[in-house]
């Protein structure tokens, strides 16, 4: 069994916060698992908790139409969410749920090892850059042991919203060209504080 499916499988079980009390599926993500560009999401939705996959609902149909712009498949990368589980009513993720989920986004990166990571929302990106706000980072790269890291609106903010799919969109553009010039892209100083992920 891949390393990834046997995650799926401990995912599916895990209990390590009161969320898969409600929850009808575990969403742990999906795609390749030597994709080069791994997309962080917040949490499932309705959608997602009823299929156990992610971004399958309106959001996720945006997205596929993202990833489009830059010729890519949901398959030949990576989707996963900070949490697992979906909160009851949609509501925004708990600090406590947001810890407890962790562990399996970190096995998940060690796992795919991707060029790239792109945070999609606050929550996300508040594990990966602290403190910083999404208004002022998104579109802007950073790169920490050879991976970068990238800050784009969610896919859903942009819906509900019509003037952030513009900068949306001219942010998802940039990423083929961070990649293949990923050389270029100042290493975050002091790397050692920057890795520590972010406690929301
Ligand atoms: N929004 C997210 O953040 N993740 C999903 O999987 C779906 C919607």
């Amino acid at each position: 069994m891949s390393a990834l499916n046997e995650l799926y499988q401990e995912i599916a079980v895990c209990q390590r916060c009161d969320l898969y009390k409600c929850r009808t599926n575990a969403v742990p993500g999906e795609g390749a698992e030597d994709a080069e560009i791994m997309f962080i999401g917040e949490a499932p939705g309705w959608h997602e908790d009823q299929q156990g996959r992610p971004f399958v609902g309106p959001a996720g149909q945006y997205l596929d139409q993202l990833l489009a712009l830059i010729d890519f498949k949901r398959e030949q990368v990576y989707i996963a969410n900070v949490i697992k589980s979906r909160p009851p009513g949609n509501r925004d993720p708990l600090p406590a749920e947001i810890a407890a989920c962790r562990p399996w986004l970190e096995r998940q990166i060690e796992v795919i090892r991707p060029r790239m990571i792109v945070t999609l929302g606050r929550y996300s990106m508040a594990m990966f850059f602290p403190g910083k706000s999404i208004s002022k980072i998104h579109g802007t790269a950073q790169k920490r042991d050879d991976i970068i890291y990238y800050a784009m609106y969610h896919p859903a903010a942009a819906l509900h919203q019509q003037s952030l799919r513009q900068t949306i969109e001219s942010d998802m553009l940039k990423i083929p060209s961070l990649l293949a010039e990923a050389k270029n892209i100042a290493e975050a100083e002091p790397p050692s504080q920057q890795l520590k992920m972010f406690e929301v």
